[in-house]
């Protein structure tokens, strides 16, 4: 076959491949009708790892590297979530947001807001920042009064830190009849004490925690929402919000969240954390640059270990202050020594 021949056969190959993307989208927008139909979320864990490892078997039958069908999967399966959601019809509001705090999650969520339309404004103890991530959001930025007074939904996007040293103390007195929402990956006092001064001082208070962080792409991800005494009334409200910047609202007790992060958050960031150092130690010991003989597995989680150094803060934060994480980490421990006990009597 000559170079033109084969390159027309590349060309009918990619038509033939895009045809069949447009019928499996065809079939995802099917399925979104019959979700909806039965009010059942968007996403589904356990179907989209076997829709995964579908890919995977078939790129070891058809002798295709795995990474490449392994990036393939991950984009039609994002783009299939962020479909299913544009599907569902987005209830049109428009709803004035105000953030507190410009850092890394007050990017990432303020930004899905500010893309389907709602009206967002920063601010924070520094106006500077709040007026670069304005900037670059192209959205408004305000003194802290001003900006509450403004929003209807005020999101505390701040870390731990700020509940501790009485920067979030100052704010109550402004937030009567707002609905005030706190972002942190472990819940504590702070909902607790969130919610005390909630009934204090009129405001409704809904706990939310984005599960995802700031470099994933939020579409389809899930933030579990938290409804405290004061936030029954406008729970539905939040649910929407957060719905309608692409989200998948999960509502759970506060007591269910914190367990469920405690395997989720502090069990796997302690394993991740304990390979990121052995990798070093050990390459070190043994004069050996791993990489080099690298497998599939090794890279994938090379990958997502490389992913949370950027995010260290705050899994010392949740390994700190999750109420099961000296319980999870003991566990932990002993669940190690148990398999290297049972793999020594194997041998
Ligand atoms: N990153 C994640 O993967 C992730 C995911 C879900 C939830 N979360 C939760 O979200 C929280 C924020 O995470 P992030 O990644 O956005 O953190 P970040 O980028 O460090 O931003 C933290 C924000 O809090 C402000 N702040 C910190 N200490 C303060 C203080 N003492 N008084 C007033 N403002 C203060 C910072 O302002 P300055 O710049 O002026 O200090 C900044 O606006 C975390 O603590 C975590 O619980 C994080």
């Amino acid at each position: 076959m000559t170079i033109d021949e084969l390159r027309k056969r590349i060309d009918e190959i990619d038509r033939e491949i895009v045809r069949l993307i447009g019928e499996r989208l065809e079939m995802v927008q099917r399925i979104a009708e019959v979700k909806n139909a039965e009010g059942r979320g968007i996403s589904d864990d356990e179907r989209e790892l076997i829709v995964k490892m579908n890919w995977r078997r078939l790129a070891v039958e058809y002798g295709i590297p795995v990474d490449i069908v392994s990036i393939l999967a991950d984009l039609l399966i994002k783009y299939s979530k962020s479909l299913q959601i544009n599907l569902r019809g987005r209830k049109k509001l428009q709803k004035r947001v105000t953030f507190i705090g410009y850092g890394n999650m007050a990017s990432v969520l303020a930004r899905q807001l500010v893309k389907v339309g709602h009206e967002v404004v920063i601010t924070g103890r520094n106006l500077d920042k709040a007026e670069e991530l304005a900037k670059i959001l192209g959205c408004r930025y305000m003194d802290l009064e001003s900006a509450i007074e403004f929003g209807e939904y005020i999101v505390l996007a701040l870390s731990f830190e700020a509940y501790k040293n009485g920067y979030v103390n100052k704010l109550f007195v402004h937030l009567r009849n707002k609905v005030a929402m706190d972002i942190l990956s472990s819940k504590s006092w702070v909902f607790h004490y969130l919610e005390g001064e909630s009934l204090q001082n009129n405001f409704m208070y809904v706990s939310v925690h984005p599960l995802f962080g700031p470099l994933t792409p939020p579409i389809g991800e899930k933030i579990a929402i938290i409804p405290s005494k004061t936030g029954a009334t406008v729970l539905q409200d939040v649910v929407d919000l957060w719905f309608s910047a692409g989200l998948e609202p999960v509502v759970v007790d506060l007591e269910e969240h914190e367990k469920a992060m405690a395997i989720v958050q502090v069990l796997t960031h302690l394993y991740l954390t304990a390979f990121s150092k052995a990798l070093k130690k050990l390459s070190q010991e043994l004069h050996i640059y791993p990489d080099k003989l690298s497998t599939p597995t090794y890279r994938e989680v090379r990958t997502i270990v490389e992913r949370l150094k950027h995010i260290e803060n705050v899994i010392f934060e949740i390994q700190k202050t999750n109420p099961f994480s000296v319980f999870v980490r003991r566990e932990a421990v002993d669940v190690l020594k148990d398999v290297i006990e049972s793999i020594g009597r194997q041998i």
